[in-house]
């Protein structure tokens, strides 16, 4: 590969394989974590993840109950107040996130310009860090500056996604509706109409249970960038960046993609025996904290998208996610992951594909927010060590002696 100049950059590779590298013994002290796995790395009161027993709590809540009782809007009260609302509080706070749904002009002009050079969540990034800006009066030391600024951002955030899934399909804009809940609106903004009762509980319930999800990566992200007192629209958009990658957000995209590569039934066991075989990971599978007990919003998923089947009257993606986890299950042991099923359900909602990892961030953003306050409320830097493996006491030798 070369640079416009016909520098060859396969010349700095080299380099670096030639490299002397330590090779001996660290003290035990010294242990590395990979992946930071089991490192205990702040504390935090916002969600409590327990994978042994598939068991996940906002604010101490079992998500059993919420998803059975409640709505997006409550549960990001919850997460940002610690506390469940009253019926009032509920009420004003959902009118106050409705009102703040529209977007300026220039936003939409940014975001259209965006949609025909990047990527959707190349774009969304880029479209939220521009919307991030548009509040001189923010302060991150003041923690009512801090919730205006999540609300801001919680309640656009659908506006931008449906706005790009329109300007790209060539659609005319729909504006916010807000006499509908959240998620209601965001089906309403997507389609042009509104949803049944079930595609919007469908919606909500997706929303709740993707809301947060204790110290995944994206949420670290956000916590560093919000560590060193950066805004939160730089620690939102460094979520985002982080969110994309198909080991984390992404492979909720990815899962579909496959879902439709393998087409039929049939296919299945041949197709996974082939991507195992050549050492793929399966999209959608496997998880870092439940591996023992499964992840536990995939029973709600999975229900919801029956649900979605039935009133369809075609059961095929869901017969076919079935059974592609009956056959990872029995060659590699590894549960579904709450992406695999959300997938197809997203699918179900008329989400396009590429839409779906921004989809993701849209719910997530009720969890950064709430981490990221948590983080600037009780701060101190987040600055880990590595423990150097690189070549030591190397010799400086001039330029002109070097070969
Ligand atoms: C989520 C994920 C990154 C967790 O990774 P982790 O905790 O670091 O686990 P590891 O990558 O160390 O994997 C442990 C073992 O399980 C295997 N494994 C884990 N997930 C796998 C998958 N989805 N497909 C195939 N093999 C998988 C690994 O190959 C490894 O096997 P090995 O020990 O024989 O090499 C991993 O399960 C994965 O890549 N899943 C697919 C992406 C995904 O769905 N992400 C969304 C998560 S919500």
């Amino acid at each position: 590969m070369e640079t416009r100049t016909g520098f060859k950059v396969e010349s700095l590779l080299v380099l670096d394989n030639r490299l002397p590298m330590f090779v001996g013994e660290y003290p035990v002290e010294q242990q590395v974590h990979e992946g930071l796995e089991g490192v205990l790395v702040a504390r935090s009161a916002i969600s409590d993840v327990n994978g042994d027993i598939g068991a996940l709590q906002y604010r101490g809540i079992d998500i059993r109950e919420l998803a059975a009782h409640s709505t997006f809007e409550e549960v990001v009260y919850l997460l940002w107040t610690n506390e469940l609302p009253t019926p009032s509080q509920l009420e004003a706070f959902k009118i106050a996130l409705a009102a703040e749904r529209e977007v300026d002009a220039g936003i939409y002009e940014i975001l259209r310009f965006l949609s025909h050079y990047m990527k959707p969540m190349d774009a969304l990034r880029t479209a939220v860090s521009v919307l991030a800006s548009d509040n001189p009066g923010e302060d991150n030391t003041r923690p009512e500056s801090r919730l205006m600024k999540a609300m801001y951002l919680t309640a656009k955030f659908p506006t931008l996604v449906a706005y790009y899934c329109r300007e790209s399909q060539g659609k005319m804009w729909v504006h916010p509706d807000p006499r509908l809940g959240h998620a209601e609106n965001f089906l309403y903004m997507m389609h042009g109409k509104r949803p049944t009762p079930l595609e919007a509980r469908a919606m909500d319930l997706t929303m709740l249970l993707m809301a947060e999800h204790s110290f995944n990566a994206s949420t670290f992200a956000a916590r560093v960038t919000a560590s060193t007192l950066s805004d939160m629209g730089a620690a939102i958009t460094s979520a985002m960046g982080t969110l994309k990658g198909p080991l984390h957000g992404g492979a909720n995209q990815g899962a579909l993609e496959m879902l439709f590569e393998i087409g039929t039934l049939e296919n299945v066991e041949p197709y996974i025996d082939r991507a195992l075989a050549a050492k793929q990971r399966i999209l959608g599978f496997g998880h870092r904290i439940y591996r023992k007990a499964g992840d536990s919003r995939v029973p709600y998923i999975k229900d919801m998208l029956y649900q979605l089947c039935a009133q369809a009257g075609d059961f095929h993606l869901y017969e076919l996610a079935n059974a592609v986890a009956e056959v990872v299950w029995e060659r590699k042991r590894l549960f579904p992951n709450v992406d695999f099923y959300m997938a197809p359900l997203l699918h179900m909602l008329g989400i396009p594909m590429d839409l779906l990892t921004p989809f993701f961030a849209m719910c997530r953003i009720a969890g950064w927010t709430a981490h990221i306050m948590e983080q600037y409320a009780n701060n101190r830097l987040i600055r880990p060590n590595a423990l150097y493996v690189g070549p030591v006491e190397r010799p400086y030798i001039p330029i002109d002696q070097r070969v």
